[in-house]
């Protein structure tokens, strides 16, 4: 079967930011806007010819059509192979894992992740390499100057492959092998934690659990992982069947969008556990009976037990986290004698160190962690890590963090986001705050001092590319910190995060509200930042 060749002309906004391209589906639906974008990462892209590529996507409105595409397109430009999820489904780790596992040449990931999804909602693409991880900027950078020049698309005149059933079919030269979307990655779980302590702990009688999948990708994850290998009772699901409007929520696990899960775990009568996902499947929110695990120290706590764990029981390489997380895990490695990595935000500046065999363990505090068995940050994996410290342990999720609090010291933490704001304003506020930073050393705010104000910059230590430009921080005479920046994946206007941190070591002071221990910092970044002015809000529209 011919390739056709199709005439197009550039979209000006194809510039993949934090995690590959996200916009409204409706962007997507413009005549060629999809085959565009699909053709200038092809483009951007050598020696392709005959390998394999892995496509699959969260299942989100749209991702049925895309893969159809996808899947032509790739035969015309010359690859030799697709491994498609069934359904055309994949969450974001078990595509990482597919193609690390079948050594891919790459692979195409259709996701906007929590963004809410449907006809009116968001849709997203971007490209992961060999090592299974986000393209790095080099690649993402070509792919949107690919964009910008591009002049003509190819595709074969053929009909839609059938995603449903698994095997081997052939469009043109190409074949398509759909693949069961769960097992391996199912089968790479098992090998890193330990089920049938696992497995003890769920039956015993006294231990209970709720996971919700928020109506997306991970559903079928959880069912076959803890229901069918690990023997939950089908009432510990929540809203696992996949939607292409996940439900007409925003599935993104934290206290605000979760808050039928931390309904359930607020209570008396709550389980021992409750965890959730996101609408790809590489977030997870850990929470216990009446308490709730922020990611910042979740990673603080898997780093510290990690040897508990068959997949980690000769210990960790190290740790990364990118900069606005917490430093919690800072001290869980200066006691392991381990290096700790401070990356920008986002899972592609892990991807290097994790290659290097430099860090195992990965995290955001954007409720992402992640380990060496893939490179994307992996949600049901923490859950399991969890679960495989809870087994061996047997203590309450309330009692882990408590000690670990009083082995290393709290760090109280919260982010402040203010979304859809207007992007004039909020440029405006980044401008003026990094014209500021550089004079506050030695102003007080609220009782402390400015210890240093910058811009924070990176320099990938094995590859040497630099960053600049990623975050404005704010640290103090106590160690505490403020760090401002834009977020890169809104659709839109602009959304401003403020992170807020503060270290306590006084066992007797390390049981308060997050927001009541961090208010002083708080009134601080509204005063430096003049949020109100240029926001024009009041409050934070999503706490964490
Ligand atoms: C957000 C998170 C970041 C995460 C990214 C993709 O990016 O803050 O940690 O890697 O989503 O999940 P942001 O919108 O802040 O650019
Ligand atoms: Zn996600």
């Amino acid at each position: 079967m011919n390739s056709i060749e199709i005439s197009t002309r550039p979209f000006t906004d194809q510039q993949p930011g934090t995690s590959g391209l996200r916009k409204k589906v409706q962007v997507f639906q413009q005549p060629h806007y999809l085959e565009n974008f699909v053709q200038s990462i092809f483009n951007s892209l050598r020696h392709y010819r005959d390998k394999t590529l892995v496509v699959g996507g969260d299942g989100r409105y749209y991702n049925r059509h895309a893969v159809q595409v996808i899947l032509r397109m790739a035969a015309a430009n010359g690859f030799g192979k697709v491994l498609v999820g069934r359904g055309g489904l994949l969450s974001t780790p078990a595509a990482s894992n597919l193609i690390r596992k079948y050594e891919a040449f790459g692979g195409i990931i259709l996701s906007a992740s929590h963004n809410p999804a449907g006809e009116n909602g968001d849709f997203g693409i971007k490209y992961n390499i060999d090592n299974g991880g986000p393209a790095p900027e080099k690649i993402t950078a070509a792919i949107h100057a690919a964009s910008l020049t591009i002049d003509r698309y190819l595709t074969l005149d053929s009909r839609d492959i059938d995603l449903d059933t698994v095997g081997t079919q052939r469009l043109g030269d190409m074949q398509v092998e759909v693949v069961d979307a769960v097992a391996d990655y199912a089968e790479l779980m098992q090998t890193l934690f330990d089920f049938d302590r696992i497995h003890a702990l769920i039956n015993s009688g006294l231990f209970s659990m709720r996971f919700d999948a928020m109506h997306a990708i991970t559903g079928p994850y959880a069912v076959e992982i803890l229901e069918n290998r690990l023997g939950v009772t089908p009432d510990t699901l929540l809203n696992c069947t996949p939607r292409e409007d996940f439900g007409g929520g925003h599935p993104d696990p934290n206290l605000v969008y979760a808050k039928d899960l931390v309904d359930i775990m607020f209570t008396s009568q709550a389980p021992d556990f409750g965890a959730a996902s996101d609408g790809d499947g590489d977030r997870n929110m850990i929470l216990g009976r009446n308490c709730f695990i922020t990611p910042s120290d979740s990673l603080a706590v898997l780093a510290a037990n990690a040897h508990l764990t068959p997949g980690y029981r000769r210990g960790i390489a190290g740790i990364a986290r990118s900069m606005p997380t917490s430093q919690a895990a800072d001290r869980v490695a200066e006691k392991l004698g381990i290096e700790l990595f401070e990356t920008p935000t986002g899972w592609k500046f892990f991807g290097n160190l994790l290659d290097a065999g430099r860090v195992t363990l990965c995290g955001e505090e954007s409720f992402g962690t992640g380990s060496a068995h893939v490179r994307e940050k992996d949600g049901l994996w923490a859950v399991l890590f969890w679960l495989n410290l809870l087994a061996v342990r047997r203590e309450s999720v309330a009692d882990i963090i408590s000690s670990h609090w009083q082995t290393y010291g709290r760090n109280y933490y919260s982010r402040h986001d203010y979304e859809a704001v207007d992007a004039d304003g909020a440029g405006q506020l980044m401008a003026r705050l990094r014209e500021l930073n550089g004079n506050l050393k030695g102003k007080h705010f609220g009782g402390r001092e400015v210890a240093y104000g910058d811009d924070f910059a990176y320099v990938d230590p094995i590859d040497g590319s630099s960053s600049e430009r990623q975050g404005v921080r704010i640290g103090f005479n106590d160690g505490s910190r403020i760090v401002f920046r834009l977020s890169g994946t809104g659709t839109r206007g602009a959304t401003l995060r403020v992170y807020l941190e503060r270290y306590e070591a006084d066992r007797a002071l390390q049981h308060l509200d997050a927001q009541q221990a961090l208010a002083d910092l708080i009134r601080a970044a509204g005063e430096i930042a003049r949020i109100p002015h240029y926001t024009g809000r009041d409050a934070p529209s999503v706490i964490t």
